[in-house]
């Protein structure tokens, strides 16, 4: 069972919701930036705990790599995206927002989709 993929792909869909309810901006904030935080509490578990060990392969190959950079260029890009929101919800235009968003939940979307490709 894999169970960690299934929790990552269970934020993903929780993101899609929130962008959804974007024009409900507070609702938006709260649930993107909940997102953040289920995501930073899923990546110290997985750092901290054998679990995702023993969900991935024996051997770390180029496709844990390939999941691991994507990761790391998603984490890298929240601040920034929920920043941008910042701003779009003090008055800023919503441009620079849309285009860090996209980046972002396409690089959001193939964590998931390597998740489970490196999974047992
Ligand atoms: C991972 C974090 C986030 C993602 C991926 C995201 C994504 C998006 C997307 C795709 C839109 C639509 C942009 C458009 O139609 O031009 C949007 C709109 C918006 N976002 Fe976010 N957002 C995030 C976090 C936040 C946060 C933390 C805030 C506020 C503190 C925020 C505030 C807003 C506002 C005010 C809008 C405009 C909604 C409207 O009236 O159409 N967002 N967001």
């Amino acid at each position: 069972m894999h169970w960690l993929s299934i929790i990552n792909a269970s934020i993903f869909l929780w993101l899609c919701v929130g962008i959804a309810l974007r024009r409900r901006h507070m609702l938006h904030a709260t649930m993107m930036t909940l997102g953040f935080a289920f995501d930073i509490a899923l990546l110290l578990y997985v750092e901290f705990s054998s679990a995702a060990i023993e969900q991935t392969v024996a051997k770390p190959g180029p496709l844990l790599l390939v999941h691991v950079l994507l990761a790391t260029v998603m984490l890298a890009l929240y601040p920034f995206v929920i920043y941008s929101g910042g701003r779009v919800l003090a008055g800023s235009d919503r441009t620079r927002h849309r285009r860090l968003a996209l980046p972002f939940m396409v690089a959001r979307l193939l964590v998931v989709v390597t998740a489970f490709m490196v999974a047992r």
